[in-house]
C-alpha cells in the first residue's frame, strides 16, 4: 500500500508587507532584502487579530480535505508543527482536531521547525502503509510574526504567516511517498532558535523571546545538508537528480533554493520558488509550494517529486513522491 497526497490546502493572512513598510520599520531597503533574499512581501495576521496558530492550520486542513473529497471524520490521524503554539499544551494538533471535528482522529504536535512538514510526511506515510490509518493530515500551523523581533533587520524582514496542509491517504502501492530520509545535528542547536514563549504578545513588545539566527552558518548547513539528504533519498532508490521531475523545498531564500538546484543539476523550471511573495513561512512553505505548484499545472501523473526542508535543530530531511 502507498502514502499518496490526495488534497493539499492552505491559509493565509490577507494582510501583505511589503519591502516598503519594513523600510520605515528598520534600517533596511526594498534592494538589499530582493537581492540577499528574493523576498517581496509576506502575509502577517495583524496585531489585533484573534486568530491563533490553530486558525491558520483549521482553515488550510479543511481546504485540503475538500479537495480530497473527505470530510473531517475520515481523518485518523493529525501531525502538527507550530513554532508559535496556541498554547503549551495541550498539542495545536488537538485544538485543530476541535474546530475541524475531526473526532475519528488522534492528533499530536511535533518540534521540527521548518522540517515540520517533510517529517510528518514521513510520519504519515508510516500510519498508512502499517494500516493504522487510511487518511492523516499533516500541518504547518506557523504564527511565526508573534516570535519575530521586529526590530532586528536580520530577522524581520524574512519571516510570514501561514497555513499548510495535506491529506495522505491509501493508495496504490507504486504511487505516493517512495522514500523519506531525515536527519538532525543538534550541535547546531544555538545557530537558529526561539527560547520559550513567556506570553502571546512576544516578540512585538520586547516582553517575550525572539527567533535568534546566524543567517550565515544557517545557509550554508541548509545548501550542503539538503543537497546532500536530497541525492542520498534517491540513490536508495536507485535514481539520481536527473531524475526528479519537480522540487519543491523549503522557501527560506531564492539563493538557498538556487544554490541546491544548481548543486543537484537542476534546471531553474522544476526548482519551485514562491518565497517571493510568502517570504518564509517555515513548515508551511512546502504545502505552500506544492499547493501553487498543482494549481498551476505543473504536477501531473507519474512524476518523480522531491520535497525536502530544513531548519532549526538543525533538522532536515526529504519526501520523494511519485505523483
Ligand atoms: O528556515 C531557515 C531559517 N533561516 C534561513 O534560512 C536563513 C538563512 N540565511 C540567509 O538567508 C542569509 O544569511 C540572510 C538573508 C539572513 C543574510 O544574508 P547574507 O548574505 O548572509 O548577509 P550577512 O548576514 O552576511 O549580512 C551582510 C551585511 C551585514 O552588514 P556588515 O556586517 O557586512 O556591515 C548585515 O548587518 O548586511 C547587513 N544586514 C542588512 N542590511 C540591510 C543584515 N540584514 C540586513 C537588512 N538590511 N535587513
Amino acid at each position: 500500500m502507498g502514502a499518496i497526497i490526495s488534497g493539499l490546502g492552505v491559509y493565509y493572512p490577507d494582510n501583505v508587507l511589503t519591502n516598503a513598510d519594513l523600510e520605515r520599520m528598520v534600517e533596511t531597503s526594498d534592494e538589499w532584502i530582493l537581492t540577499r533574499t528574493g523576498i517581496r512581501e509576506r502575509r502577517i495576521l495583524p496585531e489585533d487579530s484573534p486568530l491563533k496558530a490553530s486558525d491558520l492550520g483549521a482553515r488550510a486542513a479543511l481546504n485540503a480535505l475538500e479537495k480530497a473529497g473527505l470530510k473531517p471524520e475520515d481523518v485518523g490521524a493529525i501531525i502538527v508543527n507550530a513554532i508559535v503554539p496556541d498554547k503549551q499544551f495541550p498539542a495545536v494538533a488537538c485544538i485543530i482536531q476541535e474546530k475541524i471535528g475531526a473526532k475519528n482522529a488522534f492528533a499530536f504536535d511535533i518540534t521540527a521547525a521548518c522540517s515540520g512538514f517533510v517529517y510528518g510526511v514521513n510520519l504519515a506515510s508510516l500510519l498508512i502503509e502499517s494500516g493504522q490509518c487510511r487518511h492523516v493530515l499533516v500541518i504547518g500551523a506557523e504564527l511565526l510574526s508573534r516570535a519575530v523581533d521586529w526590530t532586528d533587520r536580520n530577522t524581520c524582514i524574512l519571516f510570514g504567516d501561514a497555513g499548510g496542509a495535506a491529506v495522505l491517504s491509501a493508495g496504490p502501492a507504486d504511487r505516493g511517498v517512495i522514500r523519506s530520509l531525515l536527519r538532525s545535528d543538534g550541535s547546531y542547536a544555538d545557530i537558529l532558535y526561539l527560547d520559550p514563549l513567556l506570553n502571546s504578545a512576544a516578540g512585538k513588545d520586547g516582553g517575550g523571546s525572539c527567533i535568534r539566527m546566524d543567517g550565515k552558518q544557517v545557509f550554508k548547513v541548509a545548501v550542503t545538508e539538503v543537497t546532500r539528504v536530497v541525492t542520498d533519498a534517491l540513490a536508495l532508490e536507485g535514481l539520481g537528480p536527473a531524475d526528479l521531475d519537480l522540487f519543491v523545498a523549503h522557501q527560506a531564500n531564492v539563493r538557498i533554493l538556487g544554490a541546491i538546484g544548481e548543486k543537484l543539476g537542476l534546471p531553474e523550471d522544476k526548482v519551485v520558488v514562491n518565497v517571493q511573495r510568502f517570504g518564509n513561512t517555515s513548515s508551511a512553505s512546502v504545502p505552500l509550494a506544492l499547493q501553487e505548484a498543482e494549481q498551476a499545472g505543473r504536477l501531473k501523473p507519474g512524476m518523480l517529486v522531491g520535497l525536502a526542508a530544513v531548519g532549526g535543530g538543525m533538522a532536515w530531511g526529504c519526501n520523494i513522491l511519485r505523483w
